[in-house]
């Protein structure tokens, strides 16, 4: 929603605007859910980030539809409606995003038919959270690298992109190896391998062909980086109400493990030397400026010594940023709901924090779900918190919880969130 059609929604009456002092204009105003007041949101995928999300959202009254392509997906069990949709079908999703009336429409995975988005946002009828541009850059690895190191100029890896095999070989001998091939369009890790030799490619592509979920055969090799650690830093970009301009706030870095390219722990803050801060910063305004918009975006950071390479950003909460639910004031789900409101934020953060993944070790097929013992043991310890997704389907690896925990120092907090992970005991 443009910030004009935000106060569309103030009061009209002339003896309401008598009374009430009249809102700037781009004041947001909200309603209330299944009224004709209602301020209407339409979630593109209902996993856990968008049951945060959801969450967030309803507490400032706002009223959900919560669409994915399954039902009884996380974020459907909190929200208000719920809709089962091919979303990368461009005419069942435009039809979806109608018939929930929303205003707003708030992506939270990537496999969606952006096309549909960009031409629902020029037509006036939605607002794409943060931009529809922004949304189809960054669900393809090559847009958004692009972006970043051609347009930008930010620094990365090497790279090349690659639609068949021999193009793969030409563009590892390039980068050199080690590499790393992903499939142009995927996430968590799924079709990613680490490439030693020429020897590996055959497979790294039938690999990367096999798992990447849309545009099949398309890849990118990557030079593997030996970062120190890797980050990501939360970016918010807010209407700040005095001017009504658009402002950049980052939260403390993030710091993260990940096996086999999928996240596995996450803690905050993680400590940078003032330089790296500093350049992290100035790579994630530029980023976020390039797409634009409100909301919330997870900068992935490569960091080596005092050098910053930019990796890839989420124009979403992160999974990583799971954290933030114990360590900050306002959670990274609070943060991008206001942002993507209109309304100001802060990004304080209370307590050092950490995150440990809860993740399926066997089977379930949708309807049976997963049961979780240990939670009693878990919850003892100090500071400790829980989150289970109650997703209805379960595979090895799929994740389906998560402990927080907040402590003195991001050690401690570290090793109770382990400790609690390791008690729980999912069984399909
Ligand atoms: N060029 C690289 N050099 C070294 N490590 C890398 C490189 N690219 C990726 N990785 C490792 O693999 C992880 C996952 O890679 P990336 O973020 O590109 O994939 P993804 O599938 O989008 O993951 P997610 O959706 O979980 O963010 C990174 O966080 C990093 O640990
Ligand atoms: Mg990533």
């Amino acid at each position: 929603m443009s910030p004009s059609r935000m106060s569309d929604q103030a009061p009209s009456s002339p003896s309401a605007s008598q009374e009430t002092p009249t809102p700037q204009p781009g004041a947001p105003v909200l309603g209330t859910p299944w009224t004709r007041s209602a301020t209407k949101v339409a979630l593109l995928g209902a996993g856990e980030i968008g049951k945060e999300v959801t969450i967030a959202l309803s507490r400032l009254g706002v009223e959900i539809t919560a669409i994915d392509r399954y039902d009884g997906a996380p974020a459907q069990q909190v929200a208000h409606n719920a809709l089962t949709v091919d979303m990368s079908d461009p005419e069942a999703l435009t039809a979806a995003i109608r018939s929930s009336g929303a205003t707003i429409v708030v992506p939270e995975i990537e496999a969606l038919a952006t096309d549909a988005l960009v031409a629902l946002e020029q037509a006036g009828e939605v607002r794409v959270v943060p931009t529809a541009r922004a949304v189809q850059l960054t669900m393809n690895r090559e847009g958004i690298r692009r972006l970043a190191a051609e347009e930008l100029g930010l620094p990365t890896s090497p790279y090349a992109f690659a639609s068949c095999l021999e193009e793969l070989v030409a563009g590892a001998q390039q980068v050199g190896f080690p590499c790393v091939v992903k499939p142009v369009m995927s996430s968590s890790g799924h079709g990613q391998s680490v490439v030693r030799g020429p020897e590996d490619l055959e497979a790294a592509w039938r690999y990367a062909a096999a798992d990447g979920r849309i545009n099949r055969g398309r890849v990118i090799v990557e030079g593997f980086v030996r970062f120190d650690t890797e980050i990501t830093l939360l970016t918010v970009r807010w209407r700040h109400p005095g001017t009504g301009e658009t402002v950049t706030s980052f939260c403390e870095p993030i710091g993260h493990r990940q096996v086999d390219g999928d996240y596995v722990e996450s803690w905050q803050p993680q400590s940078l030397n003032q330089a790296a801060l500093k350049r992290a910063q100035q790579v994630a305004e530029a980023v976020t400026a390039a797409l634009g918009g409100w909301g919330l975006f997870g900068v992935e950071l490569f960091i080596r010594g005092e050098e910053v390479l930019f990796s890839e950003v989420s124009p979403r909460p992160h999974d990583t940023g799971l954290v933030t639910l114990a360590s900050q004031r306002l959670s990274e789900f609070e943060l991008h709901a206001r942002a993507l409101l209109g309304l100001p934020v802060d990004t304080l953060l209370r307590s050092p924090g950490a995150s440990v993944t809860i993740k399926a070790t066997g089977d379930s097929a949708h309807g049976e779900g997963v049961s979780f013992a240990g939670l009693d043991e878990a919850l003892m310890q100090h500071g400790v918190d829980l989150r289970l997704f109650g997703k209805p389907e379960a595979h090895p690896g799929r994740r389906l919880g998560v402990v927080v925990v907040c402590a003195d120092d991001v050690q401690i907090a570290g090793d109770r969130a382990r400790a609690a992970a390791r008690a729980i005991r999912p069984s399909v």
